[in-house]
């Protein structure tokens, strides 16, 4: 058997668990004429993207279960978390959360309550979960996630907690049923685990080896979701630069990129996330070639100080990064670049955070995802030493903050006066009559409209910015 064969789960196998989806949507469907009452589910999403992918996979399961989905605790017959380990924070949140629903599930004994995800992956937690949260019915993992069936099955029979969880490098399931949310943009996963462990980070632990779909499972995912209606499209994976490297006909991002890019009918496509370390001319050329690839690239730098950055185990230089970042700006002169970036991390000078403030000060990144460095149970950095105190810390966070703001607005200043092509996805939330998108290059923008242009991509000319977000009217000539 090929290394492939192994890791790609059996056809076999996922027909097993639909034959227990089919069982458990035969006694749903008994229970639901038999009350009159409706079977509910929430699912929470604690993590990124892939989290929120894994979450759409068990709501295509309990749909095809016959489940309705609720965002009410109060009315479910089944809550299920989808936990995130990255920061203590996401942690804290999804216990807090957990331990709320002892008094609900004391009201409605029949309730199942499953816990899934990231932060499952870890022993200590699930430890924690058998000793002080007896209320929880199902704990899995996330390579066990398409056994959700046959954990649900048992969960609905026994009263001890049903556990699941692999220790494994991980595997990779095709055909597991999909209820996405929304119907203009969707994610499709090109490949899973990460290879790279930066030493702050829990996700090589709790998500496995890199392993790649075949280029042509993800070609005929993407072809339905065009044949849908699906106008734009994000590749996923933890570090997509490296896709292709373990396939059995090895092609890298780039190739995959094209290949998708002639898919007929498809309008976007976004990826997420790259690694600095694995960016190759070939790919920026691609990009700029692409004409459906939109001007967008997410390039998390997490520090500006080499010497942190070595700590950090991210193989790349603060010069090497604003070298790809100069590149990347010749090539696509109209490119939003987005990043990461870590503050405090162990070892970290006020001195060396100069060097970050440095890099956003010349890269000019549209906008950040700014982190306090968070220590995660088994990683290296969990056992190095600060050297400035979290008051610091904190004031380093506000000082880079404040200098993204200022820089995020004057990004967005620029699209003063001129057109963009939005892509509508629906009625903004805090205001109904007006409608909201987004242009290539990720900007929100806001502008009064009608359902009929829900779905469709719109020329909208601005005349308003914020930080966060744009502001403008319909151009007459969309009609
Ligand atoms: N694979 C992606 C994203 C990983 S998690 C990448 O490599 O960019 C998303 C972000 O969370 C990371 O980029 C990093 O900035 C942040 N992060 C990860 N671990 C963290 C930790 N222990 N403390 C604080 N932030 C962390
Ligand atoms: Fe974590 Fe680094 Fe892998 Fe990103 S590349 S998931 S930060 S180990
Ligand atoms: Fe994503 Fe959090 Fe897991 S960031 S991969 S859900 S640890």
């Amino acid at each position: 058997m090929s290394k492939r064969e192994k890791i790609q789960i059996p056809i076999e196998e996922i027909n097993q668990q639909k034959e227990i989806i089919n069982r458990i949507r035969q006694r749903n469907d008994f229970d639901i004429q038999r009350t009159g009452e409706k079977k509910r589910a929430v699912v929470v999403t604690y993590g990124c993207q892939q989290n929120e992918n894994d979450s759409e996979r068990l709501r295509g399961m309990l749909r095809d279960m016959g489940y309705e989905f609720t965002e009410e605790k109060e009315e479910a017959d089944l809550i299920i978390y989808n936990t995130c380990a990255v920061r203590e924070n996401a942690e804290l949140k999804v216990f807090g959360n957990v331990g709320a629903l002892k008094h609900l599930k004391a009201k409605k004994p029949h309730m199942l309550i499953g816990l899934c995800g990231c932060m499952m992956q870890q022993e200590h937690v699930v430890k924690q979960i058998k000793k002080k949260y007896k209320h929880v019915d199902m704990v899995f993992g996330t390579h066990t996630l398409y056994r959700f069936p046959e954990v649900l099955d048992k969960a609905m029979n026994e009263a001890y907690t049903v556990i699941d969880i692999l220790n494994t490098d991980g595997y990779i399931v095709e055909d597991i049923p999909i209820h996405r949310e929304g119907s203009t943009k969707a994610w499709v996963s090109i490949m899973y685990g990460c290879n790279n462990f930066c030493s702050y980070c829990i996700v090589p632990y709790v998500r496995g080896r890199e392993r790649s779909r075949n280029p042509q499972d993800i070609v005929s995912e993407i072809k339905q979701l065009v044949s849908e209606g699906y106008k734009e499209i994000t590749l996923l994976g933890q570090n997509v630069n490296s896709y292709g490297k373990d396939l059995e006909k090895p092609m890298d991002f780039a190739d995959l990129l094209k290949t998708v890019n002639e898919i007929d009918g498809i309008q976007r496509i976004r990826f997420m996330t790259s690694h600095p370390k694995d960016i190759s001319d070939k790919l920026i050329q691609t990009m700029s070639e692409c004409k459906n690839v939109c001007e967008q690239l997410h390039l998390p730098f997490q520090a500006g100080s080499n010497r942190v950055l070595h700590l950090m185990n991210r193989k790349y230089t603060k010069e090497k990064y604003l070298e790809i970042i100069n590149k990347v700006k010749n090539a696509i002169p109209d490119i939003a670049l987005t990043s990461d970036v870590i503050v405090g991390f162990p070892g970290e000078t006020n001195e060396d955070f100069e060097d970050t403030l440095e890099v956003v000060r010349q890269v000019e990144f549209d906008s950040l995802f700014t982190f306090i460095y968070s220590p995660r149970k088994g990683t290296p950095a969990e056992k190095m030493k600060d050297v400035i105190s979290m008051e610091e810390k904190q004031a380093n966070f506000q000082k880079l903050l404040d200098m993204q703001n200022k820089i995020s607005l004057k990004k967005n200043q620029q699209y003063l006066g001129k057109i963009v092509e939005v892509l509508v996805e629906g009625y903004s939330k805090t205001n109904a009559e007006i409608l909201t998108g987004r242009t290539r290059t990720g900007k929100i923008v806001n502008f009064p409209g009608d359902d009929s242009m829900i779905g469709k991509l719109i020329n909208i000319k601005i005349d308003n910015v914020q930080t966060w977000s744009l502001s403008g009217q319909v151009v007459k000539e969309n009609f």
